[in-house]
């Protein structure tokens, strides 16, 4: 099979709402460092997000609220050094865009200067103002929608979004005042299906689902759980292509084995020391090197 990465042109938002209109769903994964980057840009991807996520998923914490903007940067730099043909996005992080518009603006063209091509910030309504801001700084915003992480305690847990029906109204509404702000997509993420369908339907500009079923116009996933890497049932929107946990788990196991066992390295995974060295440090050995 022959790569999907060949001769791929690099993405960027008219090229994304091209290939919308052409009818193609896009494809968002999310990547926290060079490894993961390479891995999705190889796998054609259209869009890359350093996501938040990366506080939950990489660095231990409970949920999003710790992860700062050095994280951020961290993160973004070792994805975007990639260099990367898929449109990078970056997760502005929690109270990186809630404590004024300069501020806001600040973090986030700071993220255009390490290499992102749009960031992405959540809420609705609330956020028509900073949305407004950034894009009149010439940084694109996408919206994120619905279940967002980074109001856990505010929702009271990481329970699906928009099941009453003034709640869904108000999902709807949220997407309107998100696309007149000047977002250029919106990410819908705990949804149920017929709210994301319609959601997508109402807008002028694409919706990416997470969880919001197979009527957006494209599909985001974490990294590692569309790899399996994680331990533990994941949540019922993730589909894993492979058994990564399982996997690596093994792997290292088996090498931990051989090392014990005295069968890793062999001769392959060794250096040979050429035979005038070999004779040099044997006739040292034998003392007539020595002073
Ligand atoms: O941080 C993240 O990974 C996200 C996706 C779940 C959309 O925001």
């Amino acid at each position: 099979m022959s790569s999907p990465s060949t001769n791929r042109v690099q993405l960027t938002i008219p090229k994304l709402i091209e290939k919308v209109q052409a009818g193609e769903k896009l494809a968002m994964l999310t990547a926290y460092d060079a490894v993961h980057a390479r891995l999705a840009d190889a796998a054609g991807v259209d869009m890359i997000l350093v996501g938040d996520s990366v506080g939950n998923v990489c660095l231990g914490f409970d949920n999003t609220l710790p992860v700062s903007m050095a994280m951020m940067n961290h993160h973004l730099e070792a994805v975007a050094r990639t260099r990367p043909k898929a449109f990078l996005v970056v997760d502005l992080p929690y109270l990186s865009y809630h404590l004024g518009l300069e501020d806001s603006i600040r973090n986030a063209g700071g993220f255009l200067q390490r290499g992102a091509q749009a960031v992405k910030l959540e809420g609705g309504a609330n956020r028509v103002q900073v949305v407004k801001a950034l894009v009149d700084a010439e940084i694109p915003v996408m919206g994120h929608l619905g279940l967002t992480p980074q109001s856990v305690h505010a929702m009271g847990g990481y329970a699906v979004q928009g099941r009453a029906g003034h709640e869904a109204i108000r999902v709807v509404e949220d997407a309107l005042r998100l696309q007149d702000a000047g977002c250029f997509m919106i990410v819908l993420e705990g949804i149920p299906a017929d709210l994301g369908a319609r959601v997508t339907q109402e807008l002028e500009i694409p919706t990416i689902g997470i969880g919001a079923g197979p009527g957006c116009d494209g599909q985001v996933l974490v990294f590692h759980d569309l790899l399996g890497l994680l331990p533990g049932k994941p949540a019922k929107f993730v589909r894993k292509y492979m058994s990564g946990y399982e996997d690596s788990v093994s792997a290292i196991a088996r090498w931990a084995e051989d090392v014990r066992g005295g069968v890793f390295p062999d001769a392959r995974e060794s250096y040979i020391l050429p035979e005038p060295a070999r004779k040099l440090l044997n006739e040292w050995h034998a003392g007539e090197g020595r002073n």
